[in-house]
């Protein structure tokens, strides 16, 4: 069942964190989906731009209303990740998104504020909510590349002004993180300090945190092991600090680039096992398993898992 994003945060707000999860074909929308029913999980499924581009919009809009057939039992929202005003006036209009992102955060603070508050006026006579990007994240999304030196953490007095002028709805605020798989250098971690200020100043507000993924060590491990290459440097979020930022309003988790090492893990070991194998199913078979066991185990460590019931309790009032 698609629910609104609003309806999410208004019982998560506080207590636990909702897994937004990028989805970009049939296979890991599967594997979504039993993840979350698996873990009894609510969550929010996410598209970018570059997803809507890949396996074009209206396929994946189908695909999720087929997933949402297949397990009835489901609870989520579709949401757009990082749009710009263009997207998000489409999804704004296809009827089809619970909520949007405009992330004009690489703008100037009045133009962010302009930009955001065009969309917010447009998304609220739909009752579509808004989530806007305010301070910068290092890393590479879309096709906007922002390096470390240019990365720059949430202004808090900045956040109250920004959601006062744009009535945005949820503000995605850089509190440390950085998008991809090197995100911290040695025992770096999630500014608490931040978080801490920015949840006091728009107290209410859920925060979303964006560049969440862990990036575990054994994963990456195992992807070099089986031919890959990735720097053995590759860094992420402890697990263990989405709870505690979830008790300071980070009622978003954005995860994309741990679910990319799964795929990539299962394949890359798959056809080294079986070199002789060019059938893509069986490996597509073991990656569904795999990322439902992924997102079960994320779920977990959010605090929404086991919140299924709850939540279709309190949206039936
Ligand atoms: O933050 C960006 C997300 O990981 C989506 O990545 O734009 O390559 O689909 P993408
Ligand atoms: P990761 O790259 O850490 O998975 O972040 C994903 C994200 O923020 C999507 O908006
Ligand atoms: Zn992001």
């Amino acid at each position: 069942m698609i629910v609104t994003t609003a309806e999410l945060y208004k019982l998560a707000y506080g207590k636990y964190a909702i897994g937004a999860y990028n989805i970009n074909n049939a296979e890991q929308t599967m594997g979504l989906f039993r993840g979350c029913i698996q873990s009894k999980a609510p969550f929010i499924i996410q598209i970018s731009k570059g997803a809507r581009k890949y396996t074009d919009k209206r396929m994946l809009e189908a695909i999720i209303r087929s997933a949402s057939e297949i397990f009835p039992e489901a609870i989520f929202a579709v949401h757009l990740d990082h749009g710009d005003e263009e997207a998000c006036i489409d999804c704004i209009n296809s009827g089809f998104y619970s909520s949007v992102m405009i992330d004009a955060s690489h703008e100037t603070f009045e133009q962010n504020v302009a930009i955001t508050k065009r969309v917010v006026d447009l998304a609220h006579k739909k009752g579509i909510s808004v989530e806007a990007e305010l301070g910068q994240l290092g890393g590479v999304e879309e096709d906007i590349q922002v390096d470390e030196g240019h990365a720059c953490l949430t202004n808090p007095e900045e956040a109250v002004e920004f959601v006062r002028l744009t009535g945005c709805d949820s503000l995605a605020a850089a509190i440390g993180t950085s998008h991809g798989a090197y995100k911290f250098k040695g025992h770096q971690s999630l500014r608490f300090d931040v978080i801490e200020a920015i949840q006091k100043r728009i107290h209410g507000t859920p925060i979303v945190m964006h560049g969440s993924s862990s990036v575990p060590k054994s994963e990456v491990e195992r992807i070099n092991a089986a031919g890959g290459k990735l720097d053995p440097s590759a860094c992420g979020v402890d697990e263990n600090e989405y709870l505690p930022a979830a008790k300071l309003g980070v009622t978003k988790i954005n995860i994309d680039t741990d679910g990319r090492l799964v795929w990539t893990r299962v394949h890359r070991e798959f056809f080294r096992d079986k070199p002789t194998e060019f059938d893509f199913r069986p490996p597509g078979t073991i990656f569904q398993t795999e990322y439902a066991n992924f997102i079960a185990a994320k779920n977990q460590k959010l605090g929404s898992a086991g919140k299924l019931e709850e939540i279709r309790a309190a949206l039936k009032k």
